[in-house]
């Protein structure tokens, strides 16, 4: 009902939109592209195209018609278009956006199937569009779209590569849109990107910015697929030091839907900033799979504990021991590591054991490096240490290209 009353009223609006180019327009874009035989002329309200909005969405179905009526009111007077790129929601968000671009083409909707992830929604959407200019914005109002004009006329002169929206400096603020957990936990994010990586954004964590597309198809094939921090890992990624600009805002509280940063996003945040401060040479997942494996030994350790005291024989507590160590790292690799390649149902199972069996050649390699370690250079912590290295590389490069592969 909503939705029928909001198509009617834009359909004045896109009358006038779509007014065909007259002849003499279409001839004169057929001489100017004297060498091409076929030249296509792009309909009179694209031409010109300036701001591409991308939003990214997963579960925002109540969200989208609000925003697309901000957008409106924002970007009077703009050649703009929103693409909304969605991970298949189950609210089916990707439907109300295309009964909305039926009736206007400024918007577009991406749908993507057995794929996760807000920065790599984010990267697709922008590498879809040919406009010069393209925002960033979450869909759930909490990013205040009011200063989109206003990022645009700093983008506009050339000199600025990217504006950040933020949070953290002159009149902006978290406060409404924040609890004081994620206050904090924001604050403590920002701080160690600044230590790590040394940026000078007051808010690198910010989902609110505006870039040049060009940046982001000369980075695209650098950046990070996962998790929630395109901005830092596009302003650490960037081989030349960048022009930023910044514009405050008001955080607003979230209305409709629930907040998708979970303990997995953390992590991954945690695997990005060390990835680009060892320049790249350890990847995100790397930190992940590493993360786990240490939780693997913890859960050996313990469970070891626990079954010598209850009794068990050592050979028969250690190998229950080392099982589950096994299938609680393979379930953690599987929810976070490979969280974009998850395997699931009876895949959960098969890949389970394959990783298992992967795991205990794994051991086998690290055992022969150290035993031949140890009879060249007989110190034990040292041979022990290369053939854990060792069983961890096989282990990591196994479980990419075998268990986990694409
Ligand atoms: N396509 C897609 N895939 N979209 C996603 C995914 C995903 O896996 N996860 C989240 N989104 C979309 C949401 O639907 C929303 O439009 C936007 O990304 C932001 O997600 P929220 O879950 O609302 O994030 P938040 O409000 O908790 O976090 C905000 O602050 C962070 C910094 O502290 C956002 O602005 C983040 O971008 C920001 O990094
Ligand atoms: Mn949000």
């Amino acid at each position: 009902m909503f939705l029928r009353d909001f198509v009617d009223l834009t359909r004045p609006f896109m009358l006038e939109q779509f007014t065909p180019m007259n002849s003499s327009q279409l001839i004169a874009l057929d001489a100017r592209d004297g060498d091409s035989a076929v030249s296509f002329s792009p309909p009179a309200q694209r031409a010109g195209l300036e701001l591409s909005v991308v939003v990214p969405t997963f579960n925002e179905r109540e969200n989208v018609i609000p925003l697309v009526e901000r957008l409106r009111k924002a970007l009077a007077g703009i050649s703009w278009e929103v693409i909304f790129v969605d991970d298949d929601s189950t609210d089916r968000t990707v439907d109300v956006v295309r009964d909305l671009s039926i009736n206007d083409p400024r918007i577009r909707a991406i749908r993507r199937v057995h794929r996760r992830g807000l920065a790599g929604a984010c990267l697709e959407g922008i590498l879809s569009t040919s406009a010069p200019i393209v925002a960033v914005m979450d869909a759930d109002l909490q990013h205040d779209e009011t200063r989109l004009a206003t990022m645009l006329s700093m983008m506009r002169g050339g000199r600025t590569d990217l504006v950040v929206a933020t949070r953290y400096s002159g009149d902006g603020s978290s406060g409404q849109g924040f609890n004081r957990i994620r206050q904090a936990g924001s604050h403590m994010a920002i701080g160690m990107a600044k230590r790590l990586l040394k940026v000078e954004t007051s808010d690198p964590m910010s989902g609110f910015f505006m870039v040049r597309r060009t940046l982001i198809d000369e980075l695209a094939p650098k950046l990070s697929q996962q998790g929630f921090k395109i901005l830092l890992d596009i302003i650490a990624s960037s081989p030349m030091p960048l022009s930023i600009g910044e514009i405050s805002y008001v955080f607003r509280p979230r209305i409709h839907g629930e907040s998708k940063l979970d303990a997995s996003v953390v992590l991954e945040y945690l695997g990005l900033l060390v990835a680009k401060w060892s320049r790249d040479l350890i990847s995100p997942r790397m930190v992940l799979f590493g993360l786990v494996g240490l939780s693997g030994v913890v859960v050996h350790l313990s469970m070891l504990r626990l079954l010598l005291t209850a009794g068990l024989p050592f050979a028969a507590g250690q190998a229950v021991a080392m099982l589950f160590a096994v299938v609680s790292n393979y379930t953690l690799n599987n929810a976070l590591t490979y969280r974009d390649r998850r395997r699931r149902g009876l895949h959960f199972l098969t890949g389970m054991m394959m990783f298992a069996a992967l795991c205990s050649l794994g051991v086998l390699a690290g055992t022969g490096v150290s035993s031949l370690f140890y009879s060249q250079e007989p110190q034990w912590w040292l041979a022990g240490l290369a053939g854990a290295v060792i069983g961890a590389g096989w282990n990591y490069i196994t479980s990419s290209m075998i268990t986990w592969r694409r």
